[in-house]
């Protein structure tokens, strides 16, 4: 375990703005940073770092925190890895004690899990340097394939023995429980009771998370018998999520940054190789078809990938298609395909590191024009095979969200297939008249959700009928949150602070939200103290949940006003002029929207009555329905709204 003060430390030694800067590429707007998000795909760029306010907010995905989050964020990690994380990486000694038993087991779950499957990486590496089995079978197979010792090292390569429970008996002794074992995949339980090593008698490949912690273990059978399969893989996890990981990411991803482009390959063994022959910038899709998830990843990293195909033309036609995911992220994407038999693996030992690259460098060809020429070749006497084609090139070529690419690639088509341009540009306009309407649906969702955020200050009316009365609630009540921590400190009146206000104002309102409810809880708790907490000292020691908002409120408008006003041509006031205005305004606006909700609920009361209901009960239903009916004009009154109904 981590002690506080370590934890300590790495608070304030993180520097959150060089924490992100290594992980994306900030550029200096005014005291702020801005960046393209890490988080989706965008062309301008919504995600901001604040330094002096030590928090970052992506606007496009609605994250946002401190430099601790980020890493959690970005890396998918813990909150004690994130520490571990950032302490390595500020040079701050984690004085981590060897773990008995007993500590073990109380860790937490995720936490148990990866100290299991980091101890099994252990065992495997130790087995193949020092067990004479490990020795004889597993390092010399490696070496055979031409692995030297400083690569097994790098790759954490290791070797299961052939046997039913070596590893397991070994990690119940080390005090892992059978739960975690098999929890982190390392172990299988059939249902017989049968409980067995999962990985035996193989060379073992651990799988890697962006930190270079192991998450799960690819294992090769050395035998040649077709029975057996040739790799064991880990099944999911909690820790491990297949279409999230790309093998060998952790070691490729500062190579991928610098050299602006990333090779994919298809194994694990195809990765190693390219090591061997100086190219670190490689990832293996392990076997399977690219994820959504793994482009994005190397997308963060790169605009350019470099598929490598091994030489066989079946396999080739079948990961086109895949191919045209990665364009839609407007991705670069060239090809390389091997001569007939060849993979990385096998094509660089024949030739070598330098003409390896060479070869690479050589023969990379732009995926739109490998794909016409690909295709044409094959339709080139039929007719029908080649409108076909055609549409199948268009078809990619419409994929590309940058507009200027894909007239530039109509053009080389044209000249491949020798086709008029305008030809192509027709039926390039078809595809994206089609996929514009299936798009505007979603753009109309999307646009009501940012003029939703707006809505929290009163900045700018919107259409209130397009959410719902809950939705206009919790904004208005997050609304009074934030100015409670923006200013509740501040002057109100005479002698009066915000807070008081607020506070005495609310005593007769029951929040709705239960976040806003916890955060007006922890703002009066901590009053009763003595001490008038703010939204800084939330985004620093509050929970994940209660961070997140406490940063929105920093950041939405007000620290990036300049932002607003460019991104959305909306003037910010600035509040802090009118400030006992607004809190009055806001602290009406709340109780308006409230009464509105009663009202709302007599009227389906009154609705609901029938034969059954008592005079009496329907009297008193009218009552009250008038009696919020006259609160909710006066309340309109002091608003200046004119109320219709
Ligand atoms: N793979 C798998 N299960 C199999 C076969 C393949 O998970 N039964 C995955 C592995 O991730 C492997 C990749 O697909 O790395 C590519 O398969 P293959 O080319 O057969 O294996 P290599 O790793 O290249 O091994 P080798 O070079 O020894 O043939
Ligand atoms: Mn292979």
């Amino acid at each position: 375990m981590i002690d506080d003060k370590t934890i300590e430390e790495v608070k304030q030694r993180a520097d959150i703005v060089e924490v992100i800067s290594d992980f994306v590429q900030l550029k200096k707007a005014g005291s702020n940073y801005k960046a393209i998000s890490p988080f989706v795909d965008e062309k301008t760029p919504s995600f901001f770092v604040s330094p002096s306010k030590e928090i970052y907010k992506c606007f496009s995905s609605g994250k946002g925190g401190d430099a601790i989050s980020f890493v959690m964020e970005f890396d998918g990690l813990s909150y004690l890895e994130a520490i571990k994380y950032l302490a390595e990486k500020y040079g701050i000694d984690i004085q981590e004690q060897e773990q008995t038993p007993e500590q073990i087991l109380v860790q937490n779950e995720r936490e148990s899990i990866f100290i299991a499957l980091n101890f099994a990486k252990e065992f495997y590496h130790d087995l193949l340097q020092n067990n004479t089995e490990g020795q004889s079978i597993g390092l010399s197979y490696f070496k055979e394939r031409g692995y030297d010792l400083k690569t097994i090292e790098k790759f954490g390569l290791g070797y299961s023995l052939e046997e039913w429970d070596s590893f397991m008996s070994s990690a119940l002794k080390k005090g892992f429980s059978e739960d975690i074992l098999d929890k982190a995949g390392l172990i299988v339980k059939k249902e017989e009771g049968k409980v067995y090593d999962r990985f035996r008698g193989r060379v073992i490949f651990p799988i890697h998370n962006l930190t270079g912690k192991a998450i799960g273990f690819g294992a090769r059978t050395l035998r040649k018998d077709k029975k057996v399969p040739k790799y064991v893989n880990s099944p999911e996890s909690q820790v491990y999520h297949k279409s999230d990981v790309l093998y060998g990411m952790h070691l490729a991803k500062r190579f991928m940054r610098d050299q602006d482009n990333c090779f994919l390959v298809e194994g694990y063994t195809d990765v190693i190789s390219m090591h061997l022959s100086g190219i670190e910038n490689v990832v293996a899709s392990s076997g399977t078809s690219l994820t959504d998830n793994q482009i994005k990843l190397i997308h963060r990293y790169t605009k350019n990938i470099t598929v490598l195909f091994d030489g066989d033309a079946a396999g080739l036609k079948a990961s086109l298609r895949g191919i045209d995911m990665i364009l839609e992220t407007d991705m670069n994407v060239r090809v390389v395909v091997f001569p007939e038999g060849e993979d990385p693996d096998s094509y660089s030992k024949k030739l070598g590191s330098t003409d390896f690259s060479d070869f690479l460098k050589n023969n990379a060809v732009d995926f739109i024009r490998f794909k016409a020429e690909l295709l044409s070749n094959e339709a080139s006497n039929d007719p029908i095979k080649k409108a076909e084609t055609i549409k199948d090139i268009v078809h990619s070529i419409s994929i590309i969200p940058d507009s200027v690419k894909r007239s530039v690639y109509i053009k080389e088509t044209s000249d491949l297939l020798g086709i008029e341009e305008s030809v192509l540009l027709s039926e390039q306009n078809k595809i994206l008249i089609q996929k514009r309407k299936e798009k505007s649906k979603k753009a109309e969702r999307e646009t009501q959700d940012q003029l939703l955020q707006l809505n929290e200050s009163g900045v700018k009316t919107i259409e209130e009928s397009s959410i719902s009365g809950e939705e206009i609630i919790a904004l208005q009540e997050k609304e009074t949150i934030r100015i409670l921590y923006t200013y509740g400190a501040d002057e109100f009146e005479e002698d009066d602070h915000i807070y008081d206000f607020i506070l005495s104002e609310l005593e007769e309102i029951d929040f709705k939200t239960q976040v806003y409810k916890e955060m007006l809880q922890l703002f009066k708790d901590h009053l009763d103290k003595g001490n008038v907490i703010n939204a800084e000292y939330l985004v620093h020691n509050a929970p994940h949940h209660i961070k997140n908002e406490a940063v929105d409120m920093i950041s939405e408008k007000y620290l990036l006003s300049k932002e607003w006003e460019d991104k959305f041509e909306i003037i910010v006031p600035d509040e802090k002029a009118n400030l006992g205005k607004m809190v009055e305004g806001n602290i009406l606006r709340l109780k308006f929207r409230l009464v509105q909700q009663m009202i709302d609920e007599k009227m389906d009361d009154i609705k609901r009555s029938n034969e059954n209901t008592s005079h009496s009960e329907v009297e008193a239903s009218l009552k009250q329905f008038n009696v919020l009916k006259q609160a909710e004009i006066q309340i309109a009154k002091q608003l200046g709204i004119v109320i219709s109904k």
